[in-house]
Protein backbone atom coordinates (compact mmCIF):
# COMPACT_ATOMS: atom_id res chain seq x y z
CA UNK A 1 0.00 0.00 0.00
CA UNK A 2 1.35 3.39 -0.97
CA UNK A 3 0.91 5.87 2.38
CA UNK A 4 1.51 9.09 0.50
CA UNK A 5 0.51 11.96 2.95
CA UNK A 6 -3.24 11.90 2.29
CA UNK A 7 -3.91 8.65 2.86
CA UNK A 8 -1.73 8.72 6.21
CA UNK A 9 -4.18 11.86 7.06
CA UNK A 10 -7.63 9.95 5.87
CA UNK A 11 -9.84 10.08 8.61
CA UNK A 12 -10.06 6.60 10.34
CA UNK A 13 -13.31 6.00 9.33
CA UNK A 14 -12.79 6.55 5.73
CA UNK A 15 -10.33 3.37 5.60
CA UNK A 16 -12.69 0.42 3.97
CA UNK A 17 -13.42 -2.44 5.72
CA UNK A 18 -11.73 -4.44 2.92
CA UNK A 19 -8.74 -3.06 3.36
CA UNK A 20 -8.92 -4.11 7.00
CA UNK A 21 -9.55 -7.60 6.58
CA UNK A 22 -6.92 -8.10 4.21
CA UNK A 23 -3.76 -6.29 6.57
CA UNK A 24 -5.66 -8.06 9.67
CA UNK A 25 -5.21 -11.43 7.43
CA UNK A 26 -1.72 -10.27 6.43
CA UNK A 27 -0.91 -9.57 10.59
CA UNK A 28 -2.05 -13.21 11.00
CA UNK A 29 0.51 -14.66 9.80
CA UNK A 30 3.55 -13.23 11.29
CA UNK A 31 6.20 -15.57 12.46
CA UNK A 32 7.26 -12.33 15.27
CA UNK A 33 4.35 -12.61 17.59
CA UNK A 34 5.28 -11.74 20.96
CA UNK A 35 3.77 -13.62 23.91
CA UNK A 36 4.21 -10.91 27.01
CA UNK A 37 5.10 -7.85 25.54
CA UNK A 38 2.33 -5.45 23.96
CA UNK A 39 2.00 -5.00 20.39
CA UNK A 40 -0.33 -3.73 17.75
CA UNK A 41 -2.16 -6.31 15.74
CA UNK A 42 -2.40 -3.90 12.47
CA UNK A 43 -0.62 -0.54 12.08
CA UNK A 44 2.18 0.92 13.77
CA UNK A 45 3.16 1.71 17.90
CA UNK A 46 5.43 4.01 19.33
CA UNK A 47 5.43 6.13 22.49
CA UNK A 48 4.37 4.89 25.87
CA UNK A 49 1.80 7.62 26.73
CA UNK A 50 -0.44 8.06 30.04
CA UNK A 51 0.75 5.26 32.12
CA UNK A 52 -1.27 5.83 35.43
CA UNK A 53 -2.81 4.28 38.07
CA UNK A 54 -6.50 5.50 38.35
CA UNK A 55 -10.21 3.62 39.74
CA UNK A 56 -7.88 0.93 40.86
CA UNK A 57 -6.15 -0.10 37.55
CA UNK A 58 -3.01 0.45 36.02
CA UNK A 59 -3.58 2.77 32.56
CA UNK A 60 -1.06 2.43 29.85
CA UNK A 61 -1.52 3.92 26.11
CA UNK A 62 0.76 4.21 23.31
CA UNK A 63 1.13 6.15 20.41
CA UNK A 64 -0.76 4.76 17.81
CA UNK A 65 -1.49 4.75 14.04
CA UNK A 66 -3.80 1.27 12.81
CA UNK A 67 -3.29 1.01 8.96
CA UNK A 68 -0.12 0.42 8.62
CA UNK A 69 3.90 0.23 9.69
CA UNK A 70 4.39 3.65 8.90
CA UNK A 71 3.92 6.96 11.16
CA UNK A 72 -0.02 8.70 9.94
CA UNK A 73 -2.68 10.34 12.20
CA UNK A 74 -1.82 9.02 15.63
CA UNK A 75 -4.58 8.56 18.38
CA UNK A 76 -3.61 6.81 21.54
CA UNK A 77 -4.56 3.12 22.08
CA UNK A 78 -5.87 2.40 25.55
CA UNK A 79 -4.85 -0.88 27.92
CA UNK A 80 -5.64 -1.55 31.72
CA UNK A 81 -3.90 -4.01 33.98
CA UNK A 82 -4.21 -5.20 37.04
CA UNK A 83 -0.63 -6.02 37.77
CA UNK A 84 1.31 -4.74 35.19
CA UNK A 85 2.26 -7.87 33.12
CA UNK A 86 -1.90 -9.38 31.98
CA UNK A 87 -3.08 -5.90 29.89
CA UNK A 88 -6.26 -5.96 28.17
CA UNK A 89 -6.75 -3.84 24.88
CA UNK A 90 -9.70 -1.63 25.61
CA UNK A 91 -9.23 -0.09 22.03
CA UNK A 92 -8.92 3.51 20.76
CA UNK A 93 -8.57 5.80 23.89
CA UNK A 94 -8.42 9.13 22.76
CA UNK A 95 -8.61 9.87 19.14
CA UNK A 96 -7.50 12.79 16.81
CA UNK A 97 -11.07 13.88 16.36
CA UNK A 98 -11.15 18.01 16.82
CA UNK A 99 -9.90 20.71 15.73
CA UNK A 100 -7.11 20.81 18.66
CA UNK A 101 -5.97 18.01 17.24
CA UNK A 102 -6.71 17.46 13.74
CA UNK A 103 -3.15 15.94 12.67
CA UNK A 104 -2.77 13.61 15.75
CA UNK A 105 -2.95 13.48 19.51
CA UNK A 106 0.59 13.29 19.95
CA UNK A 107 2.44 12.23 23.05
CA UNK A 108 1.66 13.03 26.64
CA UNK A 109 1.08 11.49 29.89
CA UNK A 110 -1.82 11.46 32.74
CA UNK A 111 -2.85 11.77 36.59
CA UNK A 112 -5.86 10.59 38.57
CA UNK A 113 -7.41 14.14 39.18
CA UNK A 114 -10.19 13.42 41.73
CA UNK A 115 -12.53 10.90 39.99
CA UNK A 116 -11.39 11.40 36.71
CA UNK A 117 -8.48 10.66 34.56
CA UNK A 118 -6.65 14.04 33.13
CA UNK A 119 -4.93 13.47 30.14
CA UNK A 120 -2.33 15.68 29.08
CA UNK A 121 -1.06 15.66 25.43
CA UNK A 122 -0.18 17.28 22.33
CA UNK A 123 -2.84 18.17 19.77
CA UNK A 124 -0.67 18.46 16.29
CA UNK A 125 -2.35 20.68 14.23
CA UNK A 126 -1.04 21.95 10.88
CA UNK A 127 -2.59 24.91 8.66
CA UNK A 128 -3.62 24.67 5.25
CA UNK A 129 0.02 25.76 4.23
CA UNK A 130 0.90 22.63 6.58
CA UNK A 131 2.69 25.04 9.06
CA UNK A 132 2.54 22.91 12.41
CA UNK A 133 0.94 24.61 15.13
CA UNK A 134 1.36 22.19 18.56
CA UNK A 135 -1.03 22.75 21.27
CA UNK A 136 -1.12 21.48 24.60
CA UNK A 137 -4.16 19.91 25.57
CA UNK A 138 -6.20 18.24 28.62
CA UNK A 139 -9.18 16.00 28.49
CA UNK A 140 -10.29 13.74 31.00
CA UNK A 141 -11.94 9.97 30.97
CA UNK A 142 -14.32 9.10 33.64
CA UNK A 143 -14.09 5.64 35.27
CA UNK A 144 -16.08 3.90 32.44
CA UNK A 145 -13.34 4.78 30.83
CA UNK A 146 -14.90 7.33 28.52
CA UNK A 147 -13.46 10.24 27.13
CA UNK A 148 -15.16 13.60 27.87
CA UNK A 149 -16.45 15.18 24.78
CA UNK A 150 -14.48 18.79 25.92
CA UNK A 151 -10.85 19.37 24.95
CA UNK A 152 -9.41 21.60 25.90
CA UNK A 153 -5.84 23.86 24.94
CA UNK A 154 -4.35 24.51 28.46
CA UNK A 155 -0.58 25.64 26.83
CA UNK A 156 -0.45 27.09 23.27
CA UNK A 157 2.16 27.66 21.22
CA UNK A 158 4.87 29.81 22.71
CA UNK A 159 7.30 32.31 21.77
CA UNK A 160 10.61 31.37 22.71
CA UNK A 161 9.71 27.98 20.64
CA UNK A 162 9.61 26.49 17.10
CA UNK A 163 6.81 24.37 16.10
CA UNK A 164 9.04 21.71 18.07
CA UNK A 165 6.99 21.80 21.08
CA UNK A 166 5.10 18.73 22.37
CA UNK A 167 4.97 15.88 25.01
CA UNK A 168 3.90 17.62 28.57
CA UNK A 169 4.68 15.46 31.20
CA UNK A 170 3.32 16.15 34.51
CA UNK A 171 4.75 15.74 37.61
CA UNK A 172 3.92 17.06 41.46
CA UNK A 173 6.53 18.14 43.90
CA UNK A 174 6.74 20.38 47.18
CA UNK A 175 3.55 20.38 46.85
CA UNK A 176 2.87 21.99 43.20
CA UNK A 177 2.18 20.61 39.60
CA UNK A 178 4.36 20.57 37.17
CA UNK A 179 4.47 20.34 33.33
CA UNK A 180 7.25 19.63 31.66
CA UNK A 181 7.51 20.30 27.71
CA UNK A 182 10.25 19.07 25.04
CA UNK A 183 10.82 21.38 22.35
CA UNK A 184 13.62 23.54 20.37
CA UNK A 185 14.66 27.15 20.79
CA UNK A 186 13.40 29.96 18.60
CA UNK A 187 17.02 31.90 19.17
CA UNK A 188 19.39 29.51 18.09
CA UNK A 189 17.19 26.16 16.93
CA UNK A 190 18.53 24.36 20.12
CA UNK A 191 17.05 21.76 22.42
CA UNK A 192 15.38 23.18 25.57
CA UNK A 193 12.85 21.96 28.53
CA UNK A 194 9.74 24.22 28.63
CA UNK A 195 8.31 24.36 32.53
CA UNK A 196 4.89 25.34 33.34
CA UNK A 197 3.31 25.45 36.96
CA UNK A 198 -0.27 24.72 37.86
CA UNK A 199 -1.98 28.34 39.44
CA UNK A 200 -2.87 26.99 42.71
CA UNK A 201 -2.98 23.32 41.68
CA UNK A 202 -5.62 23.93 39.38
CA UNK A 203 -4.54 21.38 36.47
CA UNK A 204 -6.63 23.58 33.60
CA UNK A 205 -4.90 26.64 34.39
CA UNK A 206 -0.96 26.84 33.59
CA UNK A 207 1.52 29.33 33.55
CA UNK A 208 5.19 29.81 31.82
CA UNK A 209 7.94 29.48 34.65
CA UNK A 210 10.52 29.08 32.69
CA UNK A 211 13.25 27.25 30.15
CA UNK A 212 14.79 24.24 32.63
CA UNK A 213 18.52 24.17 32.37
CA UNK A 214 20.00 20.55 30.90
CA UNK A 215 23.47 20.29 30.97
CA UNK A 216 25.89 18.45 28.67
CA UNK A 217 23.52 18.48 26.07
CA UNK A 218 23.61 21.92 23.97
CA UNK A 219 24.34 20.54 20.92
CA UNK A 220 21.07 18.84 20.58
CA UNK A 221 18.22 20.01 18.47
CA UNK A 222 15.07 18.78 19.97
CA UNK A 223 14.26 16.85 23.35
CA UNK A 224 11.76 14.67 22.79
CA UNK A 225 9.47 12.88 25.79
CA UNK A 226 11.01 14.68 28.53
CA UNK A 227 10.01 13.16 32.53
CA UNK A 228 11.38 14.51 35.78
CA UNK A 229 11.05 11.96 38.35
CA UNK A 230 11.81 11.75 41.94
CA UNK A 231 13.53 8.35 43.82
CA UNK A 232 15.74 7.19 46.51
CA UNK A 233 16.20 11.14 47.28
CA UNK A 234 16.76 12.17 43.69
CA UNK A 235 15.38 13.82 40.97
CA UNK A 236 15.80 12.46 37.94
CA UNK A 237 15.78 13.41 33.85
CA UNK A 238 15.24 11.04 31.29
CA UNK A 239 14.86 12.33 27.28
CA UNK A 240 15.47 12.14 23.87
CA UNK A 241 17.80 14.20 22.88
CA UNK A 242 17.72 14.33 19.09
CA UNK A 243 21.02 15.07 17.73
CA UNK A 244 22.83 15.06 20.18
CA UNK A 245 26.93 15.51 19.40
CA UNK A 246 28.74 11.70 20.39
CA UNK A 247 31.25 13.39 22.63
CA UNK A 248 28.31 15.17 24.79
CA UNK A 249 26.27 11.31 24.58
CA UNK A 250 28.14 8.00 22.60
CA UNK A 251 25.11 6.54 20.85
CA UNK A 252 24.89 4.40 17.70
CA UNK A 253 21.39 4.73 17.40
CA UNK A 254 19.42 7.09 15.21
CA UNK A 255 17.72 9.00 18.11
CA UNK A 256 19.25 8.11 21.70
CA UNK A 257 17.36 8.16 25.05
CA UNK A 258 19.30 9.65 27.80
CA UNK A 259 19.51 10.31 31.55
CA UNK A 260 20.89 12.38 34.10
CA UNK A 261 20.39 12.49 38.10
CA UNK A 262 20.11 15.58 39.71
CA UNK A 263 20.48 16.28 43.94
CA UNK A 264 17.18 18.15 43.73
CA UNK A 265 14.08 20.21 41.66
CA UNK A 266 14.02 22.73 43.62
CA UNK A 267 10.57 25.41 44.46
CA UNK A 268 11.86 27.50 41.82
CA UNK A 269 11.86 25.25 39.60
CA UNK A 270 15.49 24.18 38.87
CA UNK A 271 17.67 20.94 38.99
CA UNK A 272 20.35 21.03 41.72
CA UNK A 273 23.68 19.00 41.58
CA UNK A 274 23.33 17.57 38.18
CA UNK A 275 25.08 14.56 37.23
CA UNK A 276 26.42 13.16 34.02
CA UNK A 277 25.07 12.64 30.87
CA UNK A 278 24.10 8.75 30.16
CA UNK A 279 22.59 6.76 27.70
CA UNK A 280 19.35 5.13 29.71
CA UNK A 281 19.51 1.74 27.08
CA UNK A 282 22.77 0.26 24.95
CA UNK A 283 20.54 -1.83 22.75
CA UNK A 284 19.49 -1.32 19.44
CA UNK A 285 15.96 -0.25 19.61
CA UNK A 286 14.41 2.06 23.13
CA UNK A 287 13.04 5.32 22.69
CA UNK A 288 10.80 8.14 24.14
CA UNK A 289 10.43 5.53 27.80
CA UNK A 290 7.56 6.72 29.80
CA UNK A 291 8.59 7.48 33.54
CA UNK A 292 5.76 7.83 36.34
CA UNK A 293 5.93 8.45 40.42
CA UNK A 294 3.45 5.80 41.39
CA UNK A 295 0.83 6.04 44.20
CA UNK A 296 2.68 2.91 45.36
CA UNK A 297 5.61 4.67 45.67
CA UNK A 298 7.73 3.11 43.04
CA UNK A 299 9.22 5.29 39.72
CA UNK A 300 8.08 2.27 36.67
CA UNK A 301 8.34 3.24 33.35
CA UNK A 302 7.55 1.76 30.25
CA UNK A 303 10.18 1.78 26.89
CA UNK A 304 8.96 2.25 22.69
CA UNK A 305 11.00 -0.67 21.58
CA UNK A 306 11.54 0.97 17.99
CA UNK A 307 13.27 3.88 16.51
CA UNK A 308 11.78 6.74 14.60
CA UNK A 309 12.52 6.84 10.66
CA UNK A 310 13.55 2.92 11.14
CA UNK A 311 11.77 -0.07 9.14
CA UNK A 312 11.26 -2.89 10.34
CA UNK A 313 10.84 -6.51 9.22
CA UNK A 314 7.14 -7.38 10.45
CA UNK A 315 6.82 -3.84 8.11
CA UNK A 316 6.27 -6.80 5.36
CA UNK A 317 3.01 -7.99 7.86
CA UNK A 318 1.59 -4.68 8.09
CA UNK A 319 2.53 -3.72 12.09
CA UNK A 320 5.64 -2.07 13.65
CA UNK A 321 6.61 -1.51 17.30
CA UNK A 322 6.53 -2.65 20.82
CA UNK A 323 6.43 -1.94 24.27
CA UNK A 324 9.39 -3.13 26.47
CA UNK A 325 8.07 -4.75 30.21
CA UNK A 326 7.07 -2.31 32.68
CA UNK A 327 10.58 -1.84 34.80
CA UNK A 328 11.22 -0.25 38.21
CA UNK A 329 14.07 2.44 38.16
CA UNK A 330 15.92 3.04 41.52
CA UNK A 331 19.06 5.22 42.78
CA UNK A 332 21.81 3.65 44.96
CA UNK A 333 24.84 5.51 44.92
CA UNK A 334 24.12 7.83 42.35
CA UNK A 335 23.78 4.96 39.96
CA UNK A 336 20.56 4.48 38.00
CA UNK A 337 19.20 0.77 38.42
CA UNK A 338 16.23 -0.29 35.82
CA UNK A 339 14.60 -3.84 36.09
CA UNK A 340 11.63 -5.84 35.36
CA UNK A 341 8.96 -5.03 37.86
CA UNK A 342 8.76 -7.95 40.76
CA UNK A 343 5.56 -8.74 39.24
CA UNK A 344 7.21 -10.10 36.34
CA UNK A 345 8.22 -13.26 38.29
CA UNK A 346 4.66 -14.87 37.77
CA UNK A 347 5.66 -14.86 34.02
CA UNK A 348 8.30 -17.98 35.30
CA UNK A 349 7.51 -21.82 35.09
CA UNK A 350 9.59 -24.05 35.86
CA UNK A 351 13.77 -23.47 36.48
CA UNK A 352 16.06 -25.65 34.25
CA UNK A 353 19.47 -25.84 34.39
CA UNK A 354 21.94 -26.44 31.73
CA UNK A 355 26.08 -26.63 30.73
CA UNK A 356 26.11 -24.96 27.40
CA UNK A 357 23.56 -25.62 25.36
CA UNK A 358 19.80 -25.57 25.63
CA UNK A 359 16.74 -25.88 22.69
CA UNK A 360 13.62 -24.76 24.08
CA UNK A 361 11.82 -24.92 21.16
CA UNK A 362 10.35 -21.82 21.62
CA UNK A 363 11.82 -17.46 22.32
CA UNK A 364 9.63 -17.07 25.83
CA UNK A 365 12.22 -16.93 28.47
CA UNK A 366 14.42 -15.42 31.27
CA UNK A 367 17.70 -16.32 31.04
CA UNK A 368 20.20 -15.54 33.88
CA UNK A 369 24.07 -16.44 34.44
CA UNK A 370 27.18 -15.27 35.99
CA UNK A 371 30.55 -14.67 34.03
CA UNK A 372 33.67 -14.69 36.51
CA UNK A 373 35.89 -12.10 36.80
CA UNK A 374 38.52 -12.49 33.93
CA UNK A 375 37.04 -14.96 31.84
CA UNK A 376 35.82 -14.51 28.41
CA UNK A 377 32.00 -15.59 27.99
CA UNK A 378 30.16 -16.09 24.42
CA UNK A 379 26.76 -16.41 24.36
CA UNK A 380 24.19 -17.57 21.34
CA UNK A 381 20.98 -16.61 21.53
CA UNK A 382 17.90 -17.19 18.86
CA UNK A 383 20.29 -19.98 17.64
CA UNK A 384 19.95 -22.53 15.84
CA UNK A 385 22.05 -25.81 16.34
CA UNK A 386 25.00 -24.70 14.47
CA UNK A 387 25.13 -21.15 15.38
CA UNK A 388 25.30 -20.16 11.55
CA UNK A 389 22.23 -17.83 12.58
CA UNK A 390 22.17 -16.55 15.99
CA UNK A 391 22.61 -13.10 18.05
CA UNK A 392 25.64 -13.19 20.14
CA UNK A 393 26.64 -11.62 23.32
CA UNK A 394 30.33 -11.72 23.91
CA UNK A 395 31.64 -10.77 27.25
CA UNK A 396 35.28 -10.02 28.81
CA UNK A 397 35.65 -9.14 32.28
CA UNK A 398 38.93 -8.84 31.89
CA UNK A 399 38.78 -6.01 30.07
CA UNK A 400 35.26 -4.95 30.84
CA UNK A 401 33.62 -5.37 27.78
CA UNK A 402 29.95 -6.75 26.44
CA UNK A 403 29.10 -6.68 22.90
CA UNK A 404 25.79 -7.75 21.44
CA UNK A 405 26.07 -8.00 17.69
CA UNK A 406 22.62 -8.88 15.90
CA UNK A 407 24.32 -9.12 12.14
CA UNK A 408 23.69 -12.75 12.39
CA UNK A 409 20.31 -13.13 13.87
CA UNK A 410 18.45 -14.19 10.36
CA UNK A 411 17.10 -10.85 8.52
CA UNK A 412 18.91 -7.76 8.27
CA UNK A 413 17.42 -4.37 8.85
CA UNK A 414 18.66 -1.14 9.96
CA UNK A 415 22.07 -1.66 9.37
CA UNK A 416 23.36 1.60 9.07
CA UNK A 417 23.25 2.24 12.17
CA UNK A 418 25.43 -0.72 12.72
CA UNK A 419 24.80 -4.68 13.65
CA UNK A 420 26.71 -4.01 17.08
CA UNK A 421 26.44 -2.31 20.16
CA UNK A 422 29.05 -2.36 22.65
CA UNK A 423 28.95 -1.30 26.62
CA UNK A 424 31.70 -0.92 28.96
CA UNK A 425 31.98 -2.36 32.57
CA UNK A 426 34.59 -1.77 35.34
CA UNK A 427 37.43 -3.95 34.17
CA UNK A 428 38.21 -7.05 36.66
CA UNK A 429 34.75 -7.82 37.60
CA UNK A 430 32.43 -10.56 37.22
CA UNK A 431 29.16 -9.80 35.69
CA UNK A 432 25.71 -11.02 36.46
CA UNK A 433 23.10 -11.00 33.44
CA UNK A 434 19.25 -11.25 33.17
CA UNK A 435 17.72 -11.36 29.76
CA UNK A 436 14.28 -11.83 29.16
CA UNK A 437 13.47 -13.19 25.35
CA UNK A 438 10.39 -12.86 23.71
CA UNK A 439 9.71 -14.25 19.80
CA UNK A 440 10.86 -10.76 18.35
CA UNK A 441 12.26 -8.95 21.60
CA UNK A 442 15.21 -9.56 23.74
CA UNK A 443 15.82 -7.07 27.00
CA UNK A 444 19.27 -7.74 28.83
CA UNK A 445 19.67 -6.51 32.16
CA UNK A 446 23.48 -6.39 33.32
CA UNK A 447 24.79 -6.37 37.35
CA UNK A 448 20.51 -6.31 38.51
CA UNK A 449 20.02 -3.36 35.87
CA UNK A 450 22.75 -1.64 36.26
CA UNK A 451 22.46 -1.42 32.33
CA UNK A 452 20.00 -2.05 30.14
CA UNK A 453 20.07 -3.40 26.35
CA UNK A 454 16.68 -3.90 24.65
CA UNK A 455 16.36 -4.72 20.67
CA UNK A 456 14.40 -5.95 18.68
CA UNK A 457 15.63 -9.24 17.04
CA UNK A 458 13.73 -10.97 14.05
CA UNK A 459 15.00 -14.60 13.29
CA UNK A 460 14.87 -15.94 10.08
CA UNK A 461 13.88 -19.82 11.07
CA UNK A 462 11.56 -21.28 13.19
CA UNK A 463 14.60 -23.39 14.90
CA UNK A 464 16.74 -20.50 15.94
CA UNK A 465 15.63 -21.59 19.61
CA UNK A 466 18.65 -22.98 20.95
CA UNK A 467 20.95 -20.70 23.93
CA UNK A 468 24.49 -21.75 23.37
CA UNK A 469 26.49 -20.70 25.97
CA UNK A 470 30.48 -20.88 26.99
CA UNK A 471 32.40 -19.28 29.53
CA UNK A 472 29.33 -18.89 31.77
CA UNK A 473 28.30 -20.35 34.87
CA UNK A 474 25.08 -21.07 36.72
CA UNK A 475 22.82 -20.65 33.27
CA UNK A 476 19.44 -20.92 34.53
CA UNK A 477 16.26 -20.33 31.88
CA UNK A 478 12.90 -20.33 33.09
CA UNK A 479 10.11 -20.60 30.40
CA UNK A 480 7.67 -17.51 30.58
CA UNK A 481 3.81 -17.80 29.73
CA UNK A 482 0.99 -15.44 30.49
C1 LIG B 1 8.58 10.56 19.71
C2 LIG B 1 7.51 11.42 19.06
C3 LIG B 1 6.98 12.46 20.03
C4 LIG B 1 5.62 12.76 19.46
C5 LIG B 1 5.18 11.39 18.98
C6 LIG B 1 4.32 11.42 17.75
O1 LIG B 1 8.71 9.32 19.12
O2 LIG B 1 8.01 12.04 17.89
O3 LIG B 1 7.81 13.59 20.16
O4 LIG B 1 4.76 13.28 20.41
O5 LIG B 1 6.36 10.66 18.70
O6 LIG B 1 3.87 10.13 17.45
Amino acid sequence: YQFDQQARYRAYADWSPSYLAELNALADQSPWRNQFHIEPKTGLLNDPNGFSYFNGQWHLFYQYYPFGPVHGLKSWNHLVSEDLIHWQALGLGLEADSALDSHGAYSGTAIADGDVLRLFYTGNVRDEDWTRIPLQNTVTMDSDNQLASEKMTIIPPLDLATDHFRDPMYFSQNGESWIVIGGQRKSDLKAALYLYKATDNDLTKWTFHSELTVPQADTAYMFECPNINFVDGKAFVTFCPQGISSDQLDSKNIYPNAYFIADAFTEDGTLTGAGTLQNLDYGFDAYASQLINSPDGRVLGVSWLGLPEVDYPSDDYGYQGALSLVKEYRIQNDQLFQYPVAETLQLRGEEQTFGTQIDLGHNHYEYAFTVDANQTAEIALFANVDKSKAVTLSIDTKNGTLILDRSNMGTTFATDFGTSRQLDLTPGEPVTVNIFADSSVLEIFVNHGAYVLSSRIFPGDKDQTNIIASGTRQNQVWPLSM
